[in-house]
């Protein structure tokens, strides 16, 4: 065994150095000196990112994170282009590729696109050497551990006598980080998961572990049970908040108010205060795509009315981000078409870069295709990412301006980074993340320049509503009944 008698791992590779693979692997080589990390991708771009001396230039925000990076690149924690040495190299290799959800074919919109994850899995199988443990770290469907045990068998035993034959354990170590508190979810995890079928190499990735995360934390159980646990996690977090984002509709008709409704049932000690704030809608790479995941797997395995059950929190999702469009619509006289509105936040949530399934996307798309003139603000995302995300190219106006246009819709949109110029003769502001910087405009300076009647719509609930009104704007907060 490559890993020496006493099983001491030295070296790791992690194949995907994204939002899972490169947070996960700096927070591992902070704790742990005595090994070398070697995070690998296909793309050079985002190892050159991950290797830029701007540390402000990394590919993924996190707050902590550029402190880490300093204090470990370069002494046990390195980013590299060379997948096939590294491989080979590699005492255990994580596989941290993205799933993205299938587009076409069976299954296309539910069910993970694999391709990747096989992609991977022939590359450790072609180039390990010895004996290498295999932890399955993106969110992947149920049963995928068997896949790549399949890859990585054929493999083996297509391999001569004679040459140096590999042999692969298969651990799923699912990711529980949620963006934004990585460092600080890495470091003080509630638990960690390990799911596999030899106890020795359970037992060598618990050890990695322990050197910081107290032993009662780590779980360890059958393969099966761990690749479904994530996928309930992340299905049970966001059925929450469909559920509180539906109570919310039902506030504003009545006159109840959210945040009351959710203090006063996350007081209850069986429910939790938790993850009971009513917003756009859930975002994020995670939780529809596993929801979806767990659609097409209980379905496959002739589940329908379960199947059914969990569809029904991404159709809340979706139907709650087309209420808020026609609600904004509804509120500005039943039409947009040429009316400027202010759009703060892109990003899924604040303190991360990341725009994947963000509420943001649908809801500015709905506003686009209503024929609005829509001026984006986000902290951190740019304009590249949110002209990827609603689809448009960029054009030079008459008067210089670069606006950003789609044959997808009526409208356009153009990019701010500083929201206090974009005030004038602006119709509408819509809060879309909560980033601290939108908690401290000053709404009187604001209406002043905003064209009347102006309305602020805040779906995130951060803003104080007597400084909104006594500023003589009008006002929309989610789940709040009038
Ligand atoms: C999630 C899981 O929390 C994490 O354990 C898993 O590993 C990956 O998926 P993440 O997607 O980073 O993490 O974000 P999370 O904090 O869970 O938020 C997801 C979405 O729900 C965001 O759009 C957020 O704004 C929204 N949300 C969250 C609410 O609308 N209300 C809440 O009370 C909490
Ligand atoms: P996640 O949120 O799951 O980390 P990301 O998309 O942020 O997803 O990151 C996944 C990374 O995996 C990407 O940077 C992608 O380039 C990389 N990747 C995908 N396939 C391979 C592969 N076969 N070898 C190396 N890197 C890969």
């Amino acid at each position: 065994m490559k890993t020496g008698n006493n099983n001491e791992i030295r070296r790791i590779c992690c194949i995907g150095a994204g939002y899972v693979g490169g947070p996960t692997m700096i927070v591992f080589a902070d704790n742990c000196p005595h090994i070398n990390f070697y995070v690998v991708d296909i793309s050079k771009e985002k190892i050159d990112a991950w290797n830029n001396e701007d540390l402000s230039k990394l590919p993924v925000y996190e707050p902590g994170l550029d402190k880490l990076v300093r204090e470990c690149r370069g002494k046990n924690l390195f980013f590299s282009s060379e997948i096939e040495k590294n491989i080979a190299k590699a005492d255990m290799i994580f596989i941290s590729v993205n799933t993205p959800t299938k587009k076409k074919g069976i299954g296309a919109g539910k069910a993970s696109n694999l391709i990747y994850v096989e992609a991977c899995a022939r590359q450790v199988a072609k180039h390990a050497k010895n004996h290498t443990i295999v932890v399955e770290k993106s969110t992947l469907p149920v049963r995928t551990a068997e896949v790549i045990k399949k890859i990585l068998g054929e493999t083996q035993n297509s391999v001569t006598i004679n040459s140096c034959k590999p042999t692969f354990d298969v651990l799923s170590n699912p990711e529980f980080l949620s963006e934004g508190s990585a460092v600080k979810d890495l470091n003080e995890p509630d638990r960690v998961l390990i799911g596999g079928e030899s106890k020795e190499a359970i037992d060598i990735l618990s050890e990695i572990y322990k050197n910081w995360v107290p032993e009662y934390k780590i779980l360890h159980t059958n393969i099966w049970s761990s690749e479904l646990a994530k996928l309930t996690a992340n299905a049970f977090l966001a059925q929450r908040i469909s559920s509180i984002n539906s109570i919310s509709a039902l506030c504003e008709a009545t006159g109840a108010n959210i945040a009351e409704v959710s203090r006063a049932i996350g007081t209850d000690n069986r429910i939790g205060s938790k993850f009971l704030d009513s917003g756009p809608g859930f975002g994020g790479s995670c939780f529809k795509k596993d929801i979806l995941n767990l659609v097409y797997l209980s379905k496959h395995f002739g589940l329908p009315e379960v199947a059914n059950f969990w569809e029904s929190v991404v159709e809340m999702n979706n139907w709650h981000q087309h209420r808020i469009s026609r609600l904004i619509v509804q509120k500005l006289f039943g039409t947009i078409s040429g009316k400027k509105i202010l759009i703060l936040g892109f990003a899924f949530k604040a303190n991360t870069n990341d725009t994947r399934e963000s509420a943001a996307i649908q809801i500015c798309k709905d506003l686009l295709e209503e024929g609005a003139h829509l001026v984006i603000h986000d902290p951190i995302v740019n304009s590249n990412q949110i002209a990827i995300d609603l689809e448009s190219n960029s054009i030079v106006n008459k008067n210089k301006k670069v606006i950003y246009k789609s044959d997808n819709y009526e409208g356009n949109w153009s990019y701010t980074d500083d929201i206090n110029s974009e005030f004038v003769n602006t119709h509408a502001i819509v809060i879309l993340t909560e980033w601290e910087d939108y908690k401290k405009i000053e709404w009187s300076n604001c209406s002043k320049l905003m064209k009347k009647p102006a309305w602020i719509f805040d779906s995130r609930l951060i803003i104080k509503p007597s400084e909104v009104l006594a500023a003589d704007l009008n006002l929309w907060q989610i789940g709040y009944g009038t």
